[in-house]
């Protein structure tokens, strides 16, 4: 019987030596030890020796199983740290890779132009002024020479939120903001949003326009076109033709409209002037009267020109963007290129 159990002890042993998975042990555990192990198998017979045997032979059983036992774990031990290492090894991270960079991003052709004419200005000694897109109708309308039943009003699809508030329709509202909070002289440009209920090619309802207003004592006509012919040779060139059209706005009197040189043929006609050789880019005027006597400035002693462009179509026009829903839009193809 010892002998046999010292074979099965070889045999197990050898096989464990073989077992590579934690579920290969196990198995082994089962096949040796279980219940219906081998070894469990010899214990069976041990009732059949003499009580002098017994002992003898018990012992061997026991150091049998402990050795056995011991073997077992020992290999566990083995294959559960090669399992972890070969983990580890796979999951290895190479912190000296360089890291994924996130791209970075590019101002928008909006802001890109806002910023080049505010600075233009900026050099000319105008301050950046700013005011509310939500603005009641006596800062949009009222005090700019358009009062209620004013046929104007009609050109500036207005979107309301009840009988006084509006979305602006203009920059123009923040020159009223600017002179009732201080006296003159006043130079200032003010960008911002502005809306109108319009859509189209070349209209959104929600743009942007710059506003200027210079206000001192004898400021004429003259300061007016001198300014504005210097402010778009730097920002179309030096040799873009200029011209001054007569208009009419409701804050201003007299008021011109300034057309540039088309962009596209130079002056000859083609489809985007429709013809004509010039494209309009700012509306313009002398300060009316009617105005300063709402913020309470002396006509008298003070007079002054306001100007107001859309930065959209300044934009479309120095780019050569055919279309102003490309500018809404934020495709990256289209904004990378900026
Ligand atoms: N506010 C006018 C518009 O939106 C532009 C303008 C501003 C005209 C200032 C004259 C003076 O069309």
């Amino acid at each position: 019987m010892k002998e046999q159990l010292e074979a099965l002890l070889q045999e197990a042993l050898a096989e464990l030596s073989q077992a590579s998975t934690e579920e290969g042990l196990q198995e082994l555990r089962v096949k040796y030890l279980g219940k219906k192990g081998a070894i469990t198998g010899v214990m069976k017979g041990l009732g059949a020796l003499s009580p002098e045997e017994r002992p003898l032979v018990g012992q061997v059983v026991n150091t049998v199983k402990a050795k056995l036992e011991e073997t077992l774990d020992a290999r566990g031990a083995e294959i559960r740290a090669a399992v972890k290492a070969q983990r580890l090894a796979a999951e290895k991270i190479d912190v000296t890779l360089p890291g994924r960079k996130s791209p970075l991003g590019s101002k928008h052709p909006i802001t890109l132009v806002t910023e080049e004419i505010c600075s233009i200005f900026a050099a000319l000694g105008f301050a950046v002024a700013e005011g509310p897109e939500i603005e009641l109708d006596f800062y949009n309308f009222e005090a700019l020479n358009l009062p209620k039943d004013h046929p104007a009003r009609d050109m500036q699809d207005t979107f309301y939120f009840g009988e006084s508030v509006l979305l602006r329709t203009h920059t123009s509202p923040v020159q009223i903001r600017t002179m009732l909070k201080q006296p003159p002289p006043v130079r200032i440009i003010a960008p911002g949003t502005v809306y109108r209920c319009d859509s189209d090619a070349t209209h959104s309802p929600m743009f942007h326009q710059i506003e200027g207003l210079m206000v001192d004592k004898g400021i004429t006509f003259a300061d007016l076109k001198g300014i504005l012919t210097l402010f778009i040779s730097q920002l179309f060139g030096k040799d873009i033709g200029v011209r001054l059209r007569p208009s009419f706005f409701p804050f201003t009197e007299p008021s011109a409209e300034v057309d540039i040189a088309c962009v596209i043929c130079r002056g000859k006609g083609c489809r985007v002037c429709k013809e004509t050789g010039w494209l309009e880019i700012l509306g313009s005027g002398m300060v009316d009267p009617e105005v300063y006597r709402h913020v309470g400035y002396d006509s008298e002693q003070y007079t002054g020109f306001a100007f107001g462009m859309g930065i959209e179509r300044i934009a479309m026009l120095k780019y050569g963007i055919a279309d102003m829903r490309l500018l809404f839009e934020n495709d990256l193809r289209f904004l990378k290129q900026f």
